[in-house]
This record gives C-alpha cells, structure tokens and sequence, in this order.
C-alpha cells in the first residue's frame, strides 16, 4: 500500500498495533516519531525502519506525565515541521477486581492514558493542523467503548471518552481541513491480549488490523469499527434493551466480571 502520509507521530510505538503501524508505514518510506516508555523496544524498531528505507526517531516518554508528553510532542512538531498523520495510540487494559484497593490507582491510571494523554497529544497537533488548514488526527479507540464490559469499568468509559472527544474535534476541525479518525479495533493479537482467557471473537493478526487501519486513514474514514463480523455484532449489542446485553454479558463474560480482567496488560509498569 502505498501511502500518502510522510510525517507520522505514533504514541504505543513500542509493542502491538503501534509498533506493526509504525513498521508498515516506515517501509512506504515514511518520517515517523515513535513514542513510548521502552526505550530498548523503540531502538529496535528504529533501527528496523531504517534498514526498510524509512525514517525514525524515538520518543522516550512516560505519556501520563504531562509534561514530559508535551516536551515530547514538541520535539516531534519542531524535527517535522508539522506531521501530517497523528496516531493516538498508547493504551492499557487496566485489572479492575472486586474488592480491592488498587482500583482508584488503576482507575487514575487508565484515565491518565487512555483518554488524557491521548486526548493531550491529539490536542497539541491540532493548533498547528489548523493554523496550516493540513493534517489528520487519529484516536485507537475500541469496540469495548460502546458498551460497559464486565471488568471494564476504567477501560470501557476511558474508551467510550476517547470516541465522544475524537467526534467533537471532527467537527472543530471540518472547518480547517483537518481529517479525524476514530478507529475501533476488535480483538487483535497483541501482548495486551496475549494472555486473555476470555473468548475473542473473530481475533486478529495485526498485520491485518494495521492493513485495515491504514487503508481506513487513506480513505478518510470517519469512524472505522473492525472486523467487519464484530462491527456487524457490536451495534446489535449497542441497541440492545438493558435486560437482554446482561444477560449476554452475564453469559459470555460472567466469570470475568468476579475474577477481574486478566492479561499481560495488567503489568503495566506505572500501574
Ligand atoms: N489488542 C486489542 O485487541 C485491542 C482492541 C481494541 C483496542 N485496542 C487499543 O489499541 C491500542 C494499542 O493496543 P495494543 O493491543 O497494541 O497493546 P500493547 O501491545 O500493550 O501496546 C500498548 C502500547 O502503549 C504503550 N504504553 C503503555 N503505557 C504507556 C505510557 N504510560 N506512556 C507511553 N506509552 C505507553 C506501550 O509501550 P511501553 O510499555 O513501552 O510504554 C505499548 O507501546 C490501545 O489503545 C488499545 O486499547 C487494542
């Protein structure tokens, strides 16, 4: 696929879809700046990005600290001269277990970077998209925004947050030019759901889901739930009567909703 998007920023860079979005774009012969905690993980890719034609600098960076996510961006929006593509895309899974006394950390956490960092990064780009009337702005929402998910409660409405703000902006920016995204991923395979044990319907590679995401921003999409089956499912669940998605709740994720959330996503390391 050949790409029309040059200057990329991408936050999650490091691991998943972040990483594979970044991978594909570099070998189109992009400029990326990639941001994430992992300093090891990003060099890694830098360095593959480079063999492939491409070009990429990282960003260490904790995003849930404001400022360092700014000084960041910064750098990002200085070294370009303006990106043309960006991706908010950093997120975390987040335990919620009851009872426990960690869930206000999680929650704090989840919020911190599902919707405030990602909110913050795709904010600081859209002042310089609109005063160029040039860019797109791209939000890695998830199909667990529409619907409150059994021990989900952080990750369901930080999710549900990021796709009410992402459509808001659009309307800002229709006015400038300004193209924006928001893209809802079924399941994909990726260390946050490497270690699941809860059904995933319809899973998916993610060199699949970065194909299907990339041809989506190509395409100007302005929401763009995938795969297409879970699309189809997710919005017969969004219109659901309240007694009729319990019970389908209840019954396919019942036993998560008392155990807590597993996966590797709980290890996130400023949890
Ligand atoms: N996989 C799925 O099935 C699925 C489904 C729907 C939506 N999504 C969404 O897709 C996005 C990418 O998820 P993924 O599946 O690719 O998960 P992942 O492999 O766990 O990637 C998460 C990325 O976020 C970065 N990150 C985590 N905490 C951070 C922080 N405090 N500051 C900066 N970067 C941070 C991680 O890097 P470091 O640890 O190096 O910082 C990593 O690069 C997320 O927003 C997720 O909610 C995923």
């Amino acid at each position: 696929m050949n790409s029309k998007f040059k200057k990329i920023l991408i936050t999650g860079a490091s691991t998943g879809i972040g990483r594979q979005l970044a991978l594909d774009y570099g070998r189109d012969g992009a400029s990326l700046w990639l941001l994430a905690r992992t300093e090891s993980k990003l060099q890694d890719l830098v360095l593959q990005i480079q063999d492939s034609g491409g070009k990429a600098r990282s960003l260490v960076c904790d995003a849930t600290i404001e400022k360092n996510l700014l000084a960041a961006l910064q750098t990002a929006q200085d070294e370009s001269g303006g990106c043309d593509l960006v991706i908010a895309n950093a997120g975390w899974g987040g335990k919620m277990m009851y009872p426990s006394d960690r869930n206000i950390h999680v929650l704090n956490q989840v919020i911190d970077l599902n919707y405030k960092a990602a909110a913050q990064t795709l904010e600081f780009f859209a002042r310089f998209m609109a005063e160029d009337c040039h860019g797109h702005l791209v939000g890695v929402s998830s199909i667990a925004g529409f619907r409150g998910v059994p021990a989900g409660a952080a990750y369901s409405s930080t999710k549900a947050a990021l796709s009410t703000y992402l459509e808001s902006l659009r309307f800002s920016m229709h006015h400038f030019g300004v193209r924006v995204t928001d893209i809802r991923p079924g399941f994909v395979r990726t260390p946050m759901t490497d270690n699941n044990k809860i059904p995933m319907p319809f899973l998916m590679e993610v060199d699949v889901a970065s194909r299907k995401i990339r041809r989506a921003l190509e395409r100007g999409r302005k929401r763009f739930t995938f795969p297409w089956q879970m699309a189809i499912m997710i919005h017969l669940l969004a219109g659901m009567p309240d007694f009729l998605y319990d019970w389908f709740a209840f019954r396919t994720y019942g036993k998560l909703a008392r155990s807590g959330r597993p996966g590797k996503s709980e290890e996130n390391r400023s949890g």
